[in-house]
C-alpha cells in the first residue's frame, strides 16, 4: 500500500483553541512545521516554526515572544505577527526575503483551523463544521492522540465501525454493530461521505450504558458523515427500544444525542494526529459523566492507535502491490480514499 500523499489546498485542524496561547506552540500539519501562538489581542497566529537564518525552531528555548514578536532563542532574528522579520543582529539593513511563511488561521468550534498549501486559495467558507463542540446545550469532551500510522489506516478504520465489535468490546463494541448492514452516500463532488448503521434492538454497551442511565436494549443509530480530508464526524442516536423515531421537523426529545468528531490530520507521510471530541447533548456540565466518557473514549482511542500503529509497520514492510481484500462493510472507506486520491491530485496540478 502506497502511502496516501498529503492533500494540499485544504483547511487541517492544527490544535484545540485551549492549546495556544502567549506560549510559543508548534505542530507538524502535512510535514510543515507550524508555529502558534495568541497575539496581546488573543488572535491565533500561524507561522512556520523555522527561523529563515540557521532554521532554529522558534518554538525551541531560548526564543521567545515579546509583546507581538518573536525572537528567535539562537541569533535573535525578531518578527512580527505577520512573519515579517523586523529585526537581525549587527546590522540595520533587514533583507527583504527575510519573512517567516505565514499560515491562513481560523479558530471555530474549539479548533485551530490552519490552511497548508497555496493561501490564494484558502476560503473560510470552505471549513467544515462541528458547531457541537462549542455551543450551548451541550457538553464536550475532547483530546488529541498521536498516531504512528500514515493518515489514510486512521481514515480506513473511521469509516467501518464493524471494527469495534472487535477491537473495542467491553467499550463501544457490541455484536449488533459487525452484524448490521451499512448504506453508503458519497458526494464525490462535496468530497463528502456517509455511512449508516441504524440498530433498532441492540445491546446497550457500557460507554452509553453508564452515560445514559439506560438499563436495558436500545436503538442505535450510527451516522457518518466524513468531510475529506479532515473532518469526521459521527451523528450518534441512543435510546430505549420502541422510542419514537424523530419528528418531521428534527425534534427528538426521547432520544440522547452524542456527536462524536475527530480530526484526521497529518503530521507526516507516517504519522498522524488524532484528534478526538466528544459532545453530549445530556447529563450537561454533569463533571462525572464528563470524566468516564472523556477516560473511556480516551481508552478506545488509544486500542485504535495500538492496533493502527501495529499496522503501519506490516503495511510499510510488505512488498508492492499487496492485494487486499474488501467486503461490504469497506464500501464507504473505499470512497473516502477515491475522493483523497483525487483531491491529492487536484491540488499537485
Ligand atoms: S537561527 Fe534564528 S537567528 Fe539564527
Ligand atoms: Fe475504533
Amino acid at each position: 500500500m502506497t502511502t496516501t500523499p498529503f492533500v494540499r489546498d485544504q483547511w487541517y485542524v492544527a490544535a484545540y483553541g485551549y492549546e495556544v496561547g502567549r506560549e510559543l506552540f508548534s505542530r507538524t500539519v502535512c510535514g510543515e512545521p507550524v508555529l502558534l501562538w495568541r497575539t496581546e489581542a488573543g488572535e491565533v497566529t500561524g507561522m512556520s516554526d523555522r527561523c529563515v537564518h540557521r532554521r532554529f525552531p522558534l518554538s525551541q528555548k531560548p526564543s521567545h515572544l515579546v509583546g507581538d514578536q518573536v525572537v528567535c532563542g539562537y541569533h535573535g532574528f525578531t518578527y512580527g505577527a505577520d512573519g515579517a522579520c523586523v529585526n537581525v543582529p549587527g546590522q540595520r539593513r533587514i533583507p527583504r526575503t527575510a519573512r517567516l511563511t505565514s499560515y491562513p488561521v481560523v479558530e471555530q468550534d474549539s479548533f485551530v483551523w490552519v490552511w497548508i498549501g497555496d493561501r490564494e486559495l484558502a476560503d473560510e467558507k470552505l471549513i467544515p463544521r462541528a458547531p457541537w463542540l462549542d455551543q450551548p446545550g451541550y457538553t464536550t469532551v475532547s483530546g488529541m492522540e498521536p498516531l504512528a500510522a500514515r493518515h489514510g489506516l486512521l481514515v480506513d478504520n473511521l469509516l467501518d465501525l464493524s471494527h469495534e465489535t472487535y477491537l473495542h468490546g467491553g467499550y463501544i463494541g457490541t455484536p449488533e454493530v459487525a452484524e448490521t448492514p451499512i448504506t453508503t452516500e458519497v458526494d464525490e463532488q462535496a468530497g463528502i461521505v456517509r455511512v449508516s448503521r441504524h440498530m433498532e434492538d441492540a445491546v446497550c454497551p457500557p460507554f452509553y450504558a453508564e452515560s445514559t442511565g439506560i438499563t436495558g436494549r436500545i436503538t442505535r443509530w450510527q451516522d457518518i458523515e466524513y468531510h475529506a480530508p479532515c473532518l469526521y464526524l459521527l451523528h450518534s442516536r441512543i435510546a430505549p427500544v420502541g422510542t419514537p423515531p424523530p419528528d418531521a421537523d428534527g425534534g427528538d426529545p426521547d432520544a440522547f444525542h452524542v456527536e462524536v468528531v475527530y480530526a484526521i490530520t497529518p503530521e507526516t507521510e507516517n504519522s498522524t494526529h488524532d484528534f478526538w471530541a466528544v459532545a453530549r447533548d445530556f447529563a450537561l456540565g454533569d463533571e462525572k459523566v464528563s470524566g468516564f466518557l472523556h477516560d473511556n473514549n480516551r481508552t478506545v482511542v488509544l486500542q485504535d492507535v495500538v492496533a493502527l500503529d501495529v499496522l503501519e509497520k506490516a503495511v510499510a514492510a510488505e512488498r508492492d502491490g499487496y492485494q487486499e481484500l474488501s467486503i461490504n462493510i469497506d464500501t464507504g472507506g473505499l470512497a473516502a480514499r477515491r475522493i483523497l486520491k483525487r483531491l491529492a491530485e487536484e491540488a499537485a496540478r
